[in-house]
């Protein structure tokens, strides 16, 4: 039988370019030798988004969307929505019981996610002002793990500080109760920077992002209006591909003619209007299979709806099977 794996991402909104390369190729990769469970984290996206709550239903189908239009497969993997599975909740509820505080209030991912959003200003003791459940964030992030008995969770590296303490709270329960939980081991990869049109860390919150949903004319006129070497003012200046964002994307989208266009650039061979066109083109073919799979669900709205029920069945029937077992093992009821 194949190992497990899940992984799982917040509807935050559309998914870019940096998501892309930094988690769905990879995903899609893993499908055929894994039993693979994507999830959409609905619950998790409330930690902190519970105010913006009603944006969130529009942004599970905005996520599912790109899912599978990156090429996440429902024929082999379940792809579905967290709130679907109820026996999330309850696993999450059971492992609140034995998950030490400390071990919460520690977690560096928390911290920094509650110093983004302004709650606290960084120290430790102030992590009693946030709320209850983004406290709990890793627990039920451990649920989700734990309830499918996942062998591999493929994650970025900010993420590892959650899926130690998912390690920490499975090893507890194994030693309190019964030995059922494997513990999780992250899958970390290699993958290419991907920086944003204004040559920052690609991320929704600096609005420099292209969107796996962006048509070939909006990439255009983003890439058109992208950051460039900030040395070459002139069209005769040489230039400097490696501090210029459109380089970057000419190394991912275009590797084959990157080593050419480096050479121009440096000696003033191309100018950058040109190099932007072909670094256009580039991108707008790569994720030509993308916008393919997009127009074919788009047109077909009831489709994206059975697969999320038909991926939530999937999830539903191992985890209603484990959380039979936790009931079991734990000998209250
Ligand atoms: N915390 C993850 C993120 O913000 C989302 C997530 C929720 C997740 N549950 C998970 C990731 C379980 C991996 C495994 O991206
Ligand atoms: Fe950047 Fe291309 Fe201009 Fe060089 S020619 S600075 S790589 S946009």
């Amino acid at each position: 039988m194949k190992e497990t794996i899940l992984s799982g991402m917040r509807p935050t909104g559309k998914l870019h370019l940096g998501n892309l390369e930094g988690a769905l190729k990879q995903w899609v990769s893993l499908q055929d030798k894994y039993r693979c469970f994507w999830m959409i984290a609905d619950w998790h996206a409330l930690t902190t988004g519970y105010e913006k709550a009603e944006e969130i239903k529009g942004n599970v189908l905005e996520v599912a969307l790109d899912f599978l239009s990156a090429g996440l497969d429902p024929e082999k993997s379940a792809i579905f929505r967290q709130s679907d599975v109820k026996e999330h909740a309850e696993l999450h509820l059971l492992l609140s019981m034995i998950t030490p505080t400390p071990w919460l209030i520690r977690n560096p991912t928390v911290k920094e996610q509650a110093r983004d959003m302004g709650l606290i200003s960084g120290e430790e003791e102030e992590m009693v002002k946030i709320n209850y459940g983004l406290l709990g964030y890793p627990v039920l992030q451990a649920a989700d793990i734990l309830i499918y008995k996942a062998s591999f969770v493929p994650v970025g590296k900010d993420q590892l500080s959650h899926l130690e303490i998912t390690r920490e709270i499975a090893r507890r329960f194994n030693y309190l109760y019964k030995p059922i939980f494997p513990e999780p081991q992250p899958i970390v990869g290699e993958y290419p920077l991907i920086l944003g049109t204004d040559g920052r860390k690609m991320s929704k919150s600096y609005d420099n992002c292209i969107f796996l949903s962006d048509s070939p004319d909006e990439i255009r006129v983003k890439v058109a209006n992208m950051f460039t070497d900030p040395r070459r003012i002139y069209r005769s200046d040489p230039g400097h591909p490696d501090e210029c964002p459109v380089f970057h994307f000419h190394l991912v989208y275009n590797s084959e003619n990157s080593a050419e266009i480096k050479v121009e650039c440096k000696t003033a061979q191309i100018g950058c209007v040109d190099c932007k066109k072909l670094c256009a083109e580039a991108l707008v073919k790569s994720l030509e299979p993308i916008r393919e799979r997009r127009s074919k669900l788009e047109a077909s709205p009831s489709l994206l709806f059975d697969i999320l029920q038909e991926g939530a069945r999937m999830a539903r029937e191992v985890a209603s099977a484990t959380i039979e077992e936790v009931r079991e093992a734990i000998g209250a009821w």
